[in-house]
């Protein structure tokens, strides 16, 4: 497995492989990587000729008030990891390398950006679509994996590979979740004992509404109340029910659906979501 730092030198590689006809797959992450992080992975090796993912803690979609410095690092564990499965390239830039002095351009993806996370986190998706742009130029991949645990980044990272004409494309993956029903991140080891018990509630309650969908709920409101009484025991920063592409609020679920939660915990700020398609075909 090779280690790569410059945006220069992970283009010639990739150079390298495309004049050889070789696909490549690719996931970036931020590192401190579990199952989720992994079973994007998979998708991309297995996927594809070759499998690249990165490891970059972006400091643009952090705010100062954030966790950047706090971000756990564990790059030798990581590396591990992405060995175990076969990654051919580690894209490993750093900051200095990112964002240079001089650095003033940035990718806004409209609409898509706004509401859910943008309310506690104005800058994130700016931050997010400007790096993932970033990554794409200097990794050049025919195929990127993107977890639906962040459905509005993917929302977002969508719409940008569209408009920008970038010719990428991007696979969504689904959640992987601890066996108790939490969404695995790599913020859950931030969490008290206390914490991770109450955390429990986000996958619950969206389970639950899940049920009510399946059983014939088409109410946005309805589904919010329980999902907020089931959430009562945390601090809410939103439950939204909202288009699945666009992330606009809906009022009754008459199309493809995304359920999105994300709660203040002392100790971590969590999101979750759930999908649902009133079209699908009973299994
Ligand atoms: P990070 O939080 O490290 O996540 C990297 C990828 O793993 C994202 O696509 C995310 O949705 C996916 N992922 C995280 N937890 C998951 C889970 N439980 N199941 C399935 N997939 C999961 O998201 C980022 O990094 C950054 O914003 C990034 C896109 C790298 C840009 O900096």
């Amino acid at each position: 497995m090779k280690i790569i730092q410059s945006p220069e030198e992970m283009r010639a590689w990739s150079d390298e492989q495309r004049r050889r006809n070789r696909t490549i797959g690719f996931v970036p992450t931020m590192g401190a990587l579990h199952e989720g992080h992994l079973s994007l992975v998979r998708a991309a090796v297995n996927g594809n000729d070759a499998g690249v993912a990165s490891i970059f803690v972006n400091p643009t979609q952090f705010a100062p008030t954030e966790d950047f410095d706090q971000y756990p690092r564990p790059f030798e564990d990581d590396l591990a990891k992405l060995g175990a499965e076969k990654v051919e390239v580690v894209y490993a830039p750093d900051a200095a390398g990112m964002y240079p002095d001089a650095f003033s351009t940035y990718v806004l993806v409209e609409k898509v950006s706004q509401g859910l996370c943008a309310g506690s986190r104005p800058h994130f998706f700016r931050g997010v679509a400007t790096v993932v742009a970033k990554l794409f130029n200097a990794v050049k991949p025919h195929r990127a994996y993107f977890g639906q645990k962040d459905a509005q980044q993917c929302a977002v990272i969508k719409r940008m590979t569209r408009d920008l004409d970038m010719g990428v494309e991007i696979v969504e993956m689904p959640i992987v979740r601890e066996p108790d029903g939490l969404a695995m991140s790599s913020r859950n080891q931030y969490l008290t004992e206390e914490d991770r018990r109450k955390a429990l509630c986000l996958s619950r309650a969206l389970f639950l509404a899940e049920e009510m969908l399946k059983n014939g709920e088409r109410n946005a409101q309805v589904i919010i109340s329980a999902v907020r009484n089931a959430m009562r025991d945390v601090t809410i920063d939103y439950v939204a029910l909202v288009d699945a592409e666009t992330m606009a609020p809906l009022e009754t679920v008459t199309r493809p659906a995304t359920l999105a939660v994300a709660a203040l915990l002392p100790t971590a700020r969590l999101i979750d979501n759930i999908k649902f398609d009133p079209g699908a075909r009973k299994m």
